[in-house]
């Protein structure tokens, strides 16, 4: 190789991480000079991305991005949206819009919420209290993860009232017991049970940016990492429990019968995540489930190489208003909120863009990514001809049969 070939191959391999993620007009503009040096620079959630990458130990942000086998699902996830272009309409007057939303007779100023993450320690010290701290602020709901890194009763007084608690019961019913009874007694309105890791999830990604981080990773994480229990034995919801028998975090054998244990030991709203199918969405309404996420763990889970934004066309006529239904995975912009509102969603989760600006910045980082998908979901809603979300039907959607 010559020596301005290796050059070359040497500055693009320094390049590559800042430029990850970059819109292609950002890219145009260059290296580290795209990075931003404070959340109010952002001008869309990707400015936080490439920041993240670079402030970040390998192994955390391969924790952060990874989907599983070949990222085929995580792509489509984003790339789905452009298969839902919009149909606007013009000469409305949408001076005045209306963004609220309501969902179990609670009233939020709009539909976008933070789903459930897990050690969110991992990326800034904040952690999950930054990220109460900014959906207090700019009055968000938040989904707390069982493997947060702080627990349930901290986040609820950072919150400044009770968040949706994610539920991943273990394998071991007393531990389900004890996290679903902790997060009852700490006020949670609603439990989220988390169903799309069942059959476990082959993180590609992740396992190669783990040879990358040269640290100590025993100084922070309990020194049996290849165990499960050894993971959740640093997470403070299993403080005090009996996890020597936990092998998984879902049971393997868990099936929709499941839903009427929890019933059992859970009075208020219980919501399922991870439903992709209409035959699933019925089978979940007809066990009781007060409501559903349609999600595929933001590509984490399956390798279908199937979009949740396809998922959703197909769930929500299915569901057909019978309870509320969300959805995450890919929303990466304002327009992408309107399009899964327009399929059916009540409210719409996004993941790893608020985790990029906490990376960043901790709590004003999460702050800023909020403000921005608001913005730009205002500007979807004028630039479209909806004056309140209530009016965004699919008749702003190209219908494909008749387009
Ligand atoms: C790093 C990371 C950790 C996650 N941890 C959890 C979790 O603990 N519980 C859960 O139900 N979902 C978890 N998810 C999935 C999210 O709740 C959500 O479905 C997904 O992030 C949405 O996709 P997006 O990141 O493309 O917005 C996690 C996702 C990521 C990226």
């Amino acid at each position: 190789m010559s020596t301005l070939n290796r050059r070359r191959l040497l500055q693009s391999m320094i390049a590559a991480p800042a430029l990850a993620g970059l819109t292609p007009a950002l890219r145009a503009f260059g290296g580290e000079d795209a990075l931003i040096d404070s959340a109010a620079k952002a001008i869309d959630v990707f400015d936080f991305e490439p920041l993240a990458r670079a402030k970040l130990p390998p192994a955390h942000f391969g924790y952060l991005a990874t989907g599983v086998d070949g990222d085929a699902t995580l792509r489509a996830n984003e790339a789905g949206f452009a298969n839902h272009p919009l149909r606007v309409r013009r000469m409305v007057n949408t001076q005045t819009i209306d963004t609220r939303v309501s969902v179990f007779g609670t009233t939020w100023e709009t539909p976008i919420f933070l789903v459930p993450l897990g050690s969110q320690r991992a990326f800034h010290p904040d952690g999950e209290l930054g990220t109460a701290r900014a959906a207090r602020s700019k009055k968000h709901l938040q989904v707390l993860s069982t493997v947060s890194s702080t627990s349930v009763e901290d986040v609820n007084a950072a919150r400044g009232e009770p968040v949706w608690y994610q539920l991943y019961p273990t394998d071991q019913w007393p531990v389900a017991e004890a996290l679903v009874a902790r997060a009852r007694n700490a006020g949670c309105p609603v439990l989220v049970l988390t169903v799309d890791l069942q059959g476990g999830s082959n993180r590609v990604t992740l396992a190669r940016s783990i040879p990358r981080d040269s640290r100590d990773c025993t100084a922070c994480h309990a020194t049996s990492r290849t165990r499960l229990s050894g993971f959740i034995a640093d997470k403070p919801m299993f403080d005090g429990l009996d996890i020597s028998a936990v092998t998984d975090i879902t049971p393997p054998d868990m099936t929709w019968d499941y839903l009427a244990r929890l019933r059992d030991i859970w009075p208020r709203k219980l919501v399922i995540k991870g439903i992709v199918t209409r035959e699933d969405a019925e089978l979940a309404v007809a066990h009781g489930a007060d409501g559903i996420i349609v999600s595929n763990h933001g590509g984490r889970a399956e390798d279908s190489g199937r979009s949740a934004i396809d998922s959703l066309a197909e769930v929500a006529p299915a569901v057909n208003g019978r309870v509320p239904v969300l959805m995450d995975s890919g929303i990466r912009r304002g327009s992408d909120v309107f399009k899964a509102l327009a399929l059916g969603a009540d409210a719409v989760g996004v993941g790893r863009p608020y985790i990029w600006g906490l990376a960043s910045f901790g709590q004003e980082g999460v702050e800023r990514v909020l403000e921005i998908l608001r913005m730009e979901f205002s500007i979807a809603m004028r630039q479209a001809g909806a004056r309140s979300v209530a009016e965004i039907d699919a008749s702003f959607l190209v219908d494909h049969r008749r387009a």
